[in-house]
Parts: structure tokens; sequence; C-alpha cells
């Protein structure tokens, strides 16, 4: 059977797990370390995809839980699948539900056959199993695919964490035995374990036996010690196959991201850069700046002036700070591009400096001059 993902290194850094490669799919090649913008509900918020073509995003993530209870899968396959519903040419990745059916949903009942839940928009009843998630995601059409599985909470009793990971590890033979595409959409799985590295040893052992295309750790950032996400990862990561592509779900502040690639990972995603966008706040080289703040208003400069991106070439500070005080929907679009742009551009340069195996002195400059203390 052929396979639609494959991963191929192109360098490693010599004083650290960083890897510099590249991820092959069906709609084209992913440049890794990689930061994928979260296209929730089949866009990524206020921006057109012609934007995101623009940035040079390469890959987006959708989520199979928000696009099942609007507009429905069948919807979208009837489209062409995602690409062609939203007329995204590029790689899409679809999370499975099993974090936002934990985060989003009420009066869930999980149980070995899957989670019942209400639909956050209606309260109507809903029922996900990895044999339903996968024909959903089979449907979306995404050119990788996440298993069903449980996102435990931080924290849980170890007790609780063990009964977990084996019905995520149970869930993951499901996901693959119900896939109805592998050879056009690549399905990856899910190291869960909390915080404990044993659990963490176990998935991995379970997972890496079912040969998927694709490995990602779960159940991060979900309100733990920095410190303790970055042991777990430093633990975890370089127990994956090196031939594989390795995701970390749900993690993409600009600090995560470098210690996220000093121990292995090459791809990320997260809600941040749109999320602070739509409050007014915009990363920029010497840190998040907060545009609501009355010091603003007169000040006539870009962004970021470190900035080449179209909004930071164009417009001011005080003009973007009057649109998100008048809440005008161009404000919004203004700091998304901006955000996104400014994680895309951090990605690209992580990936020069693991080339160039100067990955260590890029982080401390970086850090430096953005003002993080501490690592
Ligand atoms: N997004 C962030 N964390 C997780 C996780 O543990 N599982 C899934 N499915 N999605 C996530
Ligand atoms: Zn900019």
């Amino acid at each position: 059977m052929t396979v639609p993902v494959r991963y191929e290194l192109l360098a490693r850094s010599t004083e650290s797990q960083a890897r510099r490669g590249r991820v092959y799919t069906p709609h084209g090649v992913i440049e890794t370390p990689v930061f994928m913008p979260v296209g929730t509900q089949a866009t990524v918020k206020t921006m057109a995809p012609w934007e995101l073509e623009e940035l040079d995003a390469k890959i987006i993530l959708s989520n199979t839980y928000h696009l099942h209870l609007r507009p429905g899968e069948e919807i979208v396959r009837q489209a062409g699948g995602l690409h062609g519903f939203m007329n995204w040419q590029r790689p899409v990745l679809t999370d499975s539900g099993g974090f936002q059916v934990f985060s989003l949903a009420s009066l869930r009942k999980i149980t070995d056959e899957g989670v019942a839940f209400k639909s956050h928009i209606d309260g109507s009843p809903r029922f996900f199993s990895p044999e339903t998630v996968m024909g959903i995601e089979n449907a979306l059409g995404a050119d990788i695919i996440m298993q069903f599985d449980e996102c435990p909470p931080y924290p849980a009793d170890r007790a609780y964490l063990e009964t977990s990971l084996e019905r995520t590890l149970a869930w993951a033979k499901r996901c693959k035995d119900a896939h109805a595409r592998p050879e056009a959409q690549a399905l990856f799985g899910i190291v869960q374990g909390g915080e404990h590295l044993d659990l963490r040893r176990r998935a991995v052992e379970s997972l890496v036996e079912l040969d998927l295309p694709g490995y990602a750790i779960g159940g991060l950032s979900v309100g733990e010690p920095k410190p303790l996400m970055y042991d777990i990862l430093a633990y975890t990561t370089p127990l994956l196959p090196a031939d594989k592509p390795r995701y970390l779900m749900g993690v993409g502040a600009p600090d995560d991201l470098f210690e996220g690639v000093e121990r292995g990972i090459d791809m990320f995603d997260c809600v941040l850069p749109t999320r602070i966008a739509r409050n007014g706040t915009v990363f920029t080289s010497t840190g998040k700046r907060v545009l609501k703040h009355a010091r603003y208003k007169d000040d006539f400069l870009p962004l970021d002036e470190n900035c080449t991106c179209r909004v930071c070439r164009t417009f001011t500070r005080a003009y973007i700070r009057h649109l998100l005080k008048a809440e005008e929907i161009l404000g919004v679009r203004l700091t998304s591009y901006h955000n996104v742009h400014f994680l895309l551009q951090l990605m690209e340069k992580i990936r020069l400096s693991i080339q160039e195996n100067r990955f260590l002195a890029f982080k401390r400059e970086f850090y430096q001059t953005y003002g993080y203390t501490g690592q």
C-alpha cells in the first residue's frame, strides 16, 4: 500500500534534538518544524485562504467535533472535502474531537465504547466512538487525521490516567481498523499518559506496534507547569520513531515552539496567535504588545518595527488601535494576519538555524530580545 504521508530528515542539530525535515502529503510538502494555524470551523478566524497563502502557511488544522455538529461532514464531503469546501488546496489536518468533546460538550459519559455527550450548539445528544470519528474524518478528507483519544485533565489520579490510557490505546487500534482511506489520509496516533513517564513509554510502545505514519504527543498544555511539560517532552519525543513526524498538540507560544523543537518536535498547532489577535494583542520581536493601551493612541509606528508583513508595511499602531476600539472588523483581521505571520516567520528562522547548526544560539538571541528569562 502506498503511504500518504512520508517524513524526510534533512538536518539534525548536534547540540539538541532539533531536526529539520519535510513531510510529504497528498496536497504538498511541509517544511518542518512547522506551525499549523488553527481553522476550527473550516476557517482560520478572519483570514481568507489567499491571505494564508500569501503568508505561506503550508498546512492548517481543522476540527472534527465542530464540523460534525455544523455543517455536518456530509455537506463537506459533497463539496469535495475540506479542500474543496474551503477552497484551500494545501495540506489539512483534522483533530479527532478527542479534545473538544472534553472541553466543550456537556453531559459527557465515557465508556470503552466511546463518548456520549450533548452538542454545545443545540444540546442534541451525540455519540463519538473511534468508528464514528473515522467515518467523519474520512468524509472531511484531510491529509492527516488524528485518532480518537481521551485528553485527561491535569491533575488526574494515576489510576484514572492508566484506565484512560488503555482506552486511548484500544481506540487507536480501532481507528486503524475503521480507517477507510489509508492510502489517501494518514492516521496519526496520540501519546497520552499524563505526567507519568512510564505511562508515556507504554503509550509509545503500543502505538508504534500499529506502525502509523506519524505520532502526536497529547494531554499537554492542559494546566501543568511548563517545566513539567518540557520534561515530559524531553523523555517522550526521543522514544518515537525517528523516521516519522512528531506532533505536539495544542502548543504554540513562542517559547513552547523553541522548547518543543529543542526536544525533537516537528509539528505544532495553537489558537494563540488568532485568539490574542481578537483581543488586540500582537506578538513583536520585543514581546507582546496590548494595543488597547492608551499609549498607542498617537503611536504612528508599525505593530513591530522589525516585521516585514503587509500590515506592518501599511498601517500604524494608532490606526489599528482605533479600529479595535471602534470594533471595526478590519482591526482583528489585521492583528490576526500579523500574528500568524509572526509565528510562521519565527518557524522559518528556526528551520534555517537548525540547517546552519546554530539553533541554540538563535534561541538565546530570541529569548533575550523577546524578554523571556530562564531556560
Ligand atoms: N489538542 C490539544 N491536546 C490534545 C489531545 O491531547 N488530544 C487531541 N485529540 N487534541 C488535542
Ligand atoms: Zn507585521
